[in-house]
């Protein structure tokens, strides 16, 4: 016993390289009084960052837990920021400092929509688990929940003068909300397809909504509640016919009881550029322009006239129109017909211009300022943001782009990093871009293009860093000038993997080409500068039979272990480059492998989800691990010891022990696929990169890790989660539907006994296999009736045998507590005295009928002079025992 050897805990330590994500929205904010329009918020992952668009720096981070940020919407005073997650969760935020302390659990699942009321005193909150609910901002605590859509809520807006509430979902369906009474009274039905974003215009008179076609529809609202209070009869020549009611629900333009409160009737559509759905739609906080985009690059801007502009037009229009028919009857003497002047949609939401931005967009906000300008910020879909300025009140006005964030983020996936050998900068290059990073500030060093990079390493002495990239290429970059040195056409294929020669003065390279190609260092003099460059010198090449995945020269320099597509892993001599070992043993390609420091033992991660450890004198497998729910993409020995970390497409970081074969601890953040990792030389850092478009750090602490409590602890967050998910429990919230409606009929003194029937129905469609577990996570507070329900079962005979199998393992697993009820002790009784006699009664049953199946069995065979089983099974046992010899004999020789 004792501690042999101590594990530390490594945490994570930041977020970097990703601008917004996007699951949730942009959205301006104030931040300290500062001017309006300079800060934007927008989701990173977990946490929430505050831009400065000007300077273009990160001023604040709002901290989030696990969950990605789905929606972020400020509080109308500006102090606060309501942050949406995955999970349901909803947590208010203080500007002044960054910190939380009032959350709202409400949904179960992916906020996708939060407003407050005007006065920010509410917030209404729309998930993907299709509820509404209104929250008491002040006092903390839920007010309502509103259950009628059928699919995600995609917008929710509260009326300024009236306890009404309007939403819009997936569903198809915008309802309206009466807040005093908490119940639909509204259901527009008009669009054939999903609602994906809404509107209020003209002091609430006008909703627009958006949907997946290119048609923006408008609806008149008529606000009834004081005239029909005042006088009833005025309601356009119709009564209030109770039989209309019924007829006329599913119809836009029914005039039943709900209108007393308001009417909505389309009144017609502005037709979009886009073809596509809307992806968004927002107004800004006037409600004069309404901004929509679809899946593409064009954000679309309308203005809204106000009614009283709309009449000015129309009297405009009037007057020149009378001028002209009187006219045209001076010059023809006929006496023309008075002109009308409809008024049209058209007149009212005016097209204003078009914005295109230099990628898709995902997300708008839109914000006016004085003077009639509008300030337009876009979160792009390639880890963006852009922000636009115009003058709405020019006649043609024009966008000027007035600021873009790029510099802290790459906008393809990183498909490579490296730590450099002072564990000071850190490398991470993606489709177009290749960054460096200082360590400690996160800020970027250098930005420069490069091709699409797959692999990369700093050249020691840190000056110097080169790539290989997808089509074959060596890059060679000064990083003091951020400039390219030199592109080597070095492969035919992709460039899969590089690895420095121990001795640092060369390089190898691996590549889709099926060779693997040696290269030395050299410094020579440029042409043109006449100064002496790094570059690189091919001097040897290994054919192969397959593609190369991975190169790896063990420390000692002895060997050469290459990853080769059919699944193996050849060693070669590193000076001969002769062949000295394979590695057979993984199902699918290693994708990953590593060398420990001291050339004794060599760890491969493949696509079979599996880890190897061999020992690289004979090439033995050690152990073979599962290590990740998908494919392995990467694998590093942490410097001087034999823990490695590996990095899974399932989104997870786990380190492991070589020579114990110990799964250490999991490092749990990432939101996609971890694409790879580097580890410093020190061994104190870490840096993951992934499909979500982060970089992370995490740092090794002084913290030791008990493995018996840290499996404990994974157990119980996989236990948690699967909760969460609604994995298990839907069979226990089945059990316990049952349950309460059981509990009904006993209050109401039904004498039905379909309820009791019902949970005895639930148990028998749960799969014989999950049953105890089904069992095992219904809370206590069930048991005793459940119990009482299964001494009723045994008693009319109803499943015995399943009932037993229940009770036996509920007695087994809650024996404690109900050993120590009280309360339980009667219908305990009951169970022994019932199941007893009941078993004893079945067992009888059986006996009696297998001694009469033997009598049978004897009675025709005495008939026939057949053998029927007896002599089946005979045989079979013979066999038996003959093939058990045989195993035998094969063990002694083995
Ligand atoms: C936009 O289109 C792409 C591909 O056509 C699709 O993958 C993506 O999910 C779409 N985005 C949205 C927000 O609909
Ligand atoms: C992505 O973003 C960059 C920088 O903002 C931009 O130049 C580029 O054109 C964008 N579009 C695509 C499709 O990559
Ligand atoms: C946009 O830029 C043009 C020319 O640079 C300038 O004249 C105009 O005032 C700018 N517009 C806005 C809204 O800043
Ligand atoms: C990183 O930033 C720190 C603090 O500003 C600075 O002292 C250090 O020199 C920087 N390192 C690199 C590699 O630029």
């Amino acid at each position: 016993m004792g501690l042999t050897k101590q594990y530390l805990r490594y945490v994570a330590s930041a977020v970097f390289g990703v601008i917004g994500s996007q699951k949730a929205n942009i959205s301006y904010v104030t931040l300290r009084g500062g001017e309006r329009g300079r800060y934007v918020a927008v989701a990173a992952c977990e946490h929430v960052f505050i831009w400065d668009v000007r300077k273009g720096e990160k001023v604040l981070i709002l901290q989030g837990q696990k969950h990605e940020v789905t929606f972020i919407c400020p509080s109308p005073d500006g102090v606060h920021v309501a942050v949406g997650y995955e999970d349901g969760a909803v947590r208010i935020f203080s500007l002044l400092n960054g910190e939380t302390n009032v959350s709202f659990n409400g949904h179960k699942s992916a906020v996708s929509i939060i407003q407050y009321d005007a006065l920010g005193a509410r917030l209404v909150t729309g998930s993907k688990d299709t509820d509404v609910i209104v929250w008491d901002v002040i006092n903390e605590s839920g007010l309502y929940r509103l259950k009628g859509h059928k699919d995600v809520v995609t917008q929710a807006l509260f009326l300024k003068d009236k306890n009404l509430l309007v939403t819009c979902s997936k569903d198809s369906f915008v309802k309206w909300w009466d807040l005093d009474t908490q119940h639909c009274f509204k259901t527009l039905v008009g669009h054939r397809s999903e609602v994906w974003g809404m509107a209020l215009l003209n002091r609430e008179n006008r909703l627009l909504t958006g949907s997946a076609d290119s048609e923006l529809r408008a609806w008149d609202i008529r606000y009834l509640e004081q005239v029909t209070e005042g006088e009833p009869k005025v309601k356009k020549g119709k009564t209030l016919l109770d039989e209309d009611e019924d007829e006329d629900k599913q119809e836009e333009e029914d005039e039943s009881l709900e209108d007393r409160i308001l009417s909505c009737k389309k009144a017609g559509s502005i037709l979009r550029e886009a073809r596509d759905r809307v992806v968004s739609l927002r107004t800004d906080t006037k409600n004069r322009i309404v901004a929509c985009h679809g899946n593409d690059s064009v954000l679309e801007l309308f203005t809204v006239l106000s009614e009283e502009e709309v009449q000015k037009k129309m009297t405009k229009k009037l007057k020149k129109a009378k001028k002209k028919a009187a006219k045209s009857q001076e010059e023809t003497g006929e006496e023309a017909a008075e002109p009308v002047v409809e008024k049209m949609l058209k007149d009212e939401i005016i097209r204003l211009m078009n914005i295109k931005a230099s990628a898709k967009i995902r997300w708008v906000d839109c914000l006016s300022c004085a003077g009639g300008e509008l300030k337009v910020a876009l979160l792009l879909q390639n880890n963006t943001v852009e922000t636009y300025s115009l003058k709405t009140l020019d006649k043609t006005p024009t966008a000027n782009k007035t600021a873009r964030l790029t510099l802290g983020g790459h906008r393809t996936d990183v498909r490579t990093l490296a730590f450099s050998s002072d564990n000071l900068a850190v490398l991470s290059a993606s489709g177009d871009t290749v960054k460096v990073w200082n360590r400690s500030t996160l800020q970027v060093i250098r930005t420069m293009a490069c091709e699409y990079a797959l692999c990369s390493l700093f050249v020691p002495g840190d000056r110097q860093i080169i790539l290989g990239t997808k089509s074959g290429k060596l890059q060679i970059f000064e990083l003091a000038s951020g400039s390219l040195l030199e592109t080597v056409d070095a492969h035919d294929g992709a460039l899969w993997s590089l690895c420095l020669a121990p001795d640092q003065r060369a390089i190898v390279s691996g590549s889709a080409d099926k060779t693997v190609k040696f290269w030395d260092f050299e410094l020579i003099k440029d042409k043109e500068s006449g100064q002496k460059r790094l570059t690189v010198k091919h001097t040897r090449t290994l054919q192969l039979e397959e593609d190369v995945l991975c190169v790896k020269f063990s420390p000692d320099h002895r060997l050469l272990a290459v990853s080769l597509l059919d699944c193996t892993v050849k060693v070669f001599y590193t000076d001969t480059l002769k062949f000295f070992l394979s590695l057979y043993g993984h199902k699918l390609p290693v994708l990953c492998l590593d060398i420990s420091h001291d050339s004794t033992l060599i760890a491969t991660g493949s696509a079979d989800r599996n880890v190897k450890i061999w020992g690289l004198d004979f090439g033995d497998c050690h152990r073979s691990m599962f290590a990740h729910d998908d494919s392995v993409m990467f694998l590093q020995f942490v410097p001087k010891t034999h823990l490695f970390f590996t990095a899974g497409k399932d989104r997870k970081i786990k380190q492991w022990d070589a020579d114990k074969f110990e799964h250490i601890q999991t490092l749990e953040g990432h939101h996609r696929e971890v694409w790879c990792l580097a580890i410093s030389p020190n061994g104190d850092h870490l840096v993951s990169s992934s499909h979500d478009k982060s970089l992370r750090l995490w740092e090794r602490t002084r913290e030791p890790i008990i493995l018996e409590e840290e499996r404990e602890m994974e157990r119980e967050a996989e236990f948690e989660e699967s909760m969460a998910k609604g994995d298990v429990p839907v069979v226990s919230s089945a059990f316990r539907f049952g349950l309460q409606t059981f509990q009904l009929n006993v209050v109401t003194e039904s004498p039905s006994p379909q309820p009791s029937r019902y949970v005895l129905d639930v148990i028998k469609k749960v799969r014989s296999s999950e049953l105890e577990v089904s069992l095992l996570v219904l809370p206590f507070p069930y048991i005793p009736e459940l119990l009482q329900l299964f001494s009723s079962y045994i008693q009319q005979g109803l499943e015995v045998e399943l009932v037993c199998r229940c009770l036996f393992f509920l007695l087994k697993i809650h024996f404690g507590q109900i050993s120590s009820n009280q309360m339980l002790l009667s219908v305990i009784d009951e169970l022994r005295t019932n199941t007893l006699s009941k078993v004893r009664e079945i067992r009888d049953v059986m006996g009696f009928n297998s001694a009469a199946l033997q009598f049978l069995q004897r009675e025709i065979e005495s008939k026939e002079d057949v053998m029927f089983f007896a002599d089946a099974t005979g045989k079979l046992e013979e066999k038996k025992k003959k093939r058990r010899k045989r195993e035998r004999a094969i063990l002694t020789i083995a």
